[in-house]
């Protein structure tokens, strides 16, 4: 009995350094500067390339069934001859982007850049050539950040113990998870030291246990804890669809601002962590030839502003073709919002949530003694809203010209004529 005790409490006394940290994630200075970094962006571009790319059918095509070592032959075809990470930076910085999230080993298990753990990447294809190195050489020399989507997931990989996709991908019978994990650190550590600065480390893939009878357990809090020993001011996020975990530095929603949940995959609690919604420009977030479905350049600006209502960043996706150039009609829709960022850039960038919205009619932002109010639908023709403070005028933010209001009660209430072809007509409320 003594020995059984003594045992226990020997194992408890192991386990307890892992525990007491996995508890009391406490940020450092510089995380907290990163965050607030990060908060102040707004707007990143998210970028799913890989194999799948050269598939044309999005980045899930092989859990429909598709046999993994079929699969990886497209590697030795895998030869984007008119890649080119300057272009890529620069069409993404003209945007307005303050950072770019790059898919470095989605669901299939193919890694873009020189790693050492696995034969599958991108040095053995014709191509040859490390596309993150590449990237990461260009963001900096851009000054641009550059974050990197990392898939907890692995289609291809037996080792990887299958959830509830890609069961038809590979063999389930050889299930290693302490290789897996072992595999991804060495990863991780390889992302972490030869690429510079990485402003975030975003993990996809949770979700795959998230039916399993016993808990799975992913053991995030020492990964977690690797990531920020190896850059005290990388960023920690997970694309879980649940309330922030211990370690986590930002909080994701899929396909929804915060507090929104059409998508059906955001019905989690805001957390007072920064804030980051990821949406596609057109349906699918790999490249996928049958979707044209692009939004509108105004529904996009629509979707920054909201978000940013919401004191989120939105990451807006695009998905890189097979040749390595970015669609046209993407190209053609980040310039666009690149014009109205930089006329309206102000209202923002830096802001916080306004703490008023109408529906998808209207939102506010805030800077300061600044608030923003974002018409965004020329059906309104009158503000009637509650505003805490004092008004010290109340202009037009483009043509800079001062608006009639009443200001009284705590309420501002005023007409509003909403110029046509604008994707947002701001007012600006200068408060005293
Ligand atoms: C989902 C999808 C994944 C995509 C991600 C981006 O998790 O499974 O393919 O990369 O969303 O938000």
């Amino acid at each position: 009995m003594k020995r059984i005790s003594t045992l226990i409490l020997v194992a408890v006394a192991l386990l307890m350094p892992r525990l007491a940290s996995a508890q009391g994630y406490v940020p450092t200075e510089e995380i907290l500067k990163s965050r607030e970094e990060f908060a102040d962006s707004k707007f990143g571009v998210f970028l799913h390339w890989g194999l799948y790319s050269m598939f044309a059918q999005g980045e899930w095509y092989m859990n429909r069934g598709i046999d993994s070592k079929e699969y990886a032959k497209s590697m030795h075809a895998f030869y984007p001859h008119r890649f080119d990470a300057a272009q890529w930076v620069s069409a993404i910085k003209a945007a307005g982007a303050k950072y770019i999230c790059f898919t470095s080993r989605h669901h299939e298990g193919f890694s873009m850049w020189d790693t050492k753990q696995s034969d599958y990447n991108i040095m053995n294809t014709p191509y040859g050539k490390d596309v993150i190195r590449q990237l990461a050489d260009e963001c900096h020399r851009q000054g641009i950040k550059l974050h990197l989507y990392y898939s907890h997931i692995d289609w291809t990989r037996e080792d990887y113990p299958a959830g509830r996709t890609g069961r038809n991908t590979k063999s389930l019978d050889n299930p290693d998870w302490d290789g897996y994990y072992k595999f991804m650190n060495e990863q991780l550590k390889e992302l972490l030291t030869n690429y510079g600065e990485i402003g975030a480390i975003w993990f996809d893939g949770w979700w795959d246990h998230d039916s399993d009878s016993v808990p799975f357990d992913w053991q995030l809090p020492y990964q977690y804890e690797l990531i920020h020993k190896l850059q005290p001011s990388c960023l920690v996020g997970n694309n879980h669809h649940q309330v922030p975990f211990e370690g986590e530095d930002i909080q994701i929603f899929e396909r929804d601002v915060p507090g929104e949940n059409k998508a059906g995959l955001s019905g989690q609690a805001i957390s007072r962590l920064p804030l980051e919604t990821c949406q596609t420009m057109n349906g699918m977030w790999g490249y996928k030839v049958a979707d044209q479905n692009y939004k509108s350049t105004a529904e996009l600006i629509r979707l920054l502003v909201q978000t940013s209502g919401k004191g989120a960043n939105l990451l807006l996706n695009v998905g890189p073709q097979p040749d390595g150039t970015l669609p046209a009609t993407a190209l053609s829709r980040l310039a666009e919002m690149g014009e109205w960022l930089e006329a309206n850039g102000e209202t923002i960038y830096g802001t916080q949530a306004g703490g008023y919205i109408e529906g998808d009619t209207l939102t506010t932002t805030r800077k300061d003694n600044r608030l923003f109010i974002h018409v965004l639908s020329d059906k309104v023709t009158r503000i009637d809203m509650p505003l805490e403070g004092k008004v010290k005028r109340v202009i037009d933010f483009a043509q800079k010209s001062a608006l009639k209001y009443k200001f009284g009660k705590g309420r501002l209430t005023m007409d509003v004529a909403v110029p046509a072809d604008v994707a947002d007509y701001i007012i600006e409320v200068e408060l005293k």
